[in-house]
């Protein structure tokens, strides 16, 4: 018997590793021995890799895409993203050695297209510019800078309490029916006078749904610079799992490319991108489902332990990059739909775990008719304060936990009698401005509209108005100041902060104007 020393495992070592001859070019031929609820399994594909894109040869020829998912001793778990009827037992199989790629580049503008980035708008074929990885490693710390440039929403409620900065991941969460979709496609068309491209990935909604929202930005002038990435209710549960990453590719390509169409450096800007996912839940349901027909073994409510690892990774996505890497950018607004407010399930306690803060929606706030709905108590932006624009950082610094504190003392006080002077102003004052950042659908606010209107509140001027003349008086002012004080919001815009030349000419235009506002009769 030979000796065993620490050089002789080290030569069989090496002989082993010699032998072992990777090549991600390999190309393997198997074959289906079982396929059902959109799953194949297929023998003879020892060298397929976790995600690898697998070509299905079906009936007459056709052909059909699928991903490897459970790569086992002797065979591989498939999900199919194409045809499955065309998918029957003994058809041959063949590794590509790449993963699901799709279409991207400028072409996609203005275009509703499948996960795989195929037009489903009627438009005809898309003439893209080239391909990217829907799986794709986030940029690390080096590549990237911290936020720094608003991500206009146009919503006053946000903009003002909950800024959001350009490369930010916000997660807008709360039951059905609550807004969200609302706030994501206001935001989409208040980006249509900004540098800013958006991207709107449905999953799981029904396709009358998505077709609205479509319509609702084609009228409103935003979907010349959008793309639409749907995978709806009735597409298959792969098809649902795929479509945000998918989405994040087309995105990433106007991250890492200039307006010329080479690579983004420092001398040639990346792009900005505003990106949706409606919603991360829906996409969870249909990677559950995936799971459990590959027999992957269940975790928490069933999803498979890596759901985490799947949103956190698409998350990593949204990016702000550095200067020398041209300095683009991607926001993520992911939506979280609960059941009954209830924040702590796995998946909504996952994802604002990964996200910087959170938009929260709330049913009876929704059906008071406060609208956005946002609860202000736990809403938060961690990081956009950094990129909120001066202006309104100086009359909104403290309006959230302001307005968190009169929803508080509004529940204590509700049957009290003697309030003292300084809770009585309080309440007023809450009232007043809860009210001011009500706000309907379609009518984005500029931010320095925003910052007056806010300005008006916490100078005082809507104290003695009856609340219910707080949102009518907003819209006549706003009215009035660009019709006769054009020259003032332009100096606020031109000054981006609020100087005491500036505060005192807009509070005595406020006040002029206040002069002439008709309020209602109250009862
Ligand atoms: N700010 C708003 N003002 C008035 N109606 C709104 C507002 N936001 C949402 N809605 C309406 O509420 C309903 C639900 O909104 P939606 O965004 O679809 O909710 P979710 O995505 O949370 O299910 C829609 O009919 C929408 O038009
Ligand atoms: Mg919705």
């Amino acid at each position: 018997m030979t000796e065993i020393t620490a050089q002789s495992i080290d030569e069989a070592l090496r002989k082993q590793l010699d032998a072992l001859s990777m090549s991600v070019e390999s190309r393997e031929v198997g074959t289906v021995i079982q396929v059902g609820d959109g799953i194949a399994r297929v023998d003879g594909l020892r060298g397929a890799m976790a995600g690898e894109l697998l070509e299905f040869s079906g009936a007459n020829g056709k052909t059909v895409y699928g991903l490897a998912q459970n790569l086992e001793e002797d065979e591989v778990g498939a999900v199919l993203l194409g045809d499955v009827t065309a998918i029957k037992e003994n058809d041959q199989v063949r590794t590509t050695g790449r993963i699901v790629e799709v279409p991207s580049g400028k072409a996609m503008l203005g275009r509703v297209v499948n996960p795989l980035g195929q037009p489903i708008d009627g438009k005809g074929p898309i003439q893209a510019e080239g391909m990217r990885p829907v799986e794709f490693k986030a940029p690390g710390v080096h590549a990237r800078k911290p936020v720094e440039e608003p991500m206009q929403t146009g919503i006053l409620a946000v903009d003002s309490m909950i800024p959001i900065g350009r490369g930010q991941r916000e997660l807008i969460i709360g039951d059905r029916q609550t807004g969200k979709s609302a706030i994501a496609v206001d935001a989409i068309i208040n980006q249509k006078n900004e540098d800013v491209i958006c991207i709107y990935v449905a999953i799981g909604q029904k396709a009358s749904t998505v077709a609205g929202i479509v319509e609702t930005l084609e009228r409103h002038g935003a979907m010349d610079k959008t793309i639409v990435v749907a995978a709806t209710a009735s597409d298959s549960a792969p098809l649902q799992y795929i479509a945000p990453m998918a989405g994040a590719a087309m995105g990433e390509y106007f991250i890492y490319t200039g307006e010329d169409g080479q690579p983004a450096g420092p001398e040639n800007p990346g792009r900005h991108v505003l990106i949706v996912y409606d919603d991360l839940s829906k996409q969870a349901v249909a990677y559950r489902q995936m799971s459990l027909t590959l027999r992957r073994p269940p975790g928490r409510e069933a999803y498979p332990g890596d759901v985490f690892y799947l949103h956190s990774r698409l998350l990593e996505r949204a990016v702000k990059m550095s200067d020398e890497n041209g300095g683009g950018s991607m926001t993520a607004l992911p939506i979280i739909e609960t059941q009954a407010g209830d924040v702590s399930a796995y998946i909504p306690t996952n994802v604002i775990s990964i996200t910087d803060g959170q938009i929260y929606l709330q049913t009876d706030l929704f059906y008071q008719g406060q609208r956005p709905a946002v609860n202000v108590g736990i809403s938060v932006s961690r990081v956009g304060g950094s990129a909120q624009v001066k202006a309104m950082k100086q009359v909104a610094g403290s309006l959230r936990l302001d307005l968190a504190s009169y929803n508080e003392l509004q529940a204590f006080t509700q049957f009290g009698s003697d309030l003292d002077k300084a809770t009585q102003d309080q309440l007023t004052r809450g009232a007043r401005m809860t009210e001011l950042l009500k706000q309907g659908r379609y009518v984005p606010m500029p931010v320095w509209d925003q910052a007056i209107a806010i300005y008006a509140g916490s100078e005082g001027f809507l104290d003695d108005l009856p609340v219910q003349d707080v949102v009518r008086f907003r819209g006549e002012l706003l009215d009035y100041m660009h019709a006769s004080k054009q020259d003032l919001v332009d100096r606020l815009a031109a000054e981006k902060k609020w100087t005491d030349d500036i505060k005192a000419d807009m509070s005595a235009a406020i006040a002029a104007f206040k002069t002439q506002f008709s309020t209602s009769a109250t009862a």
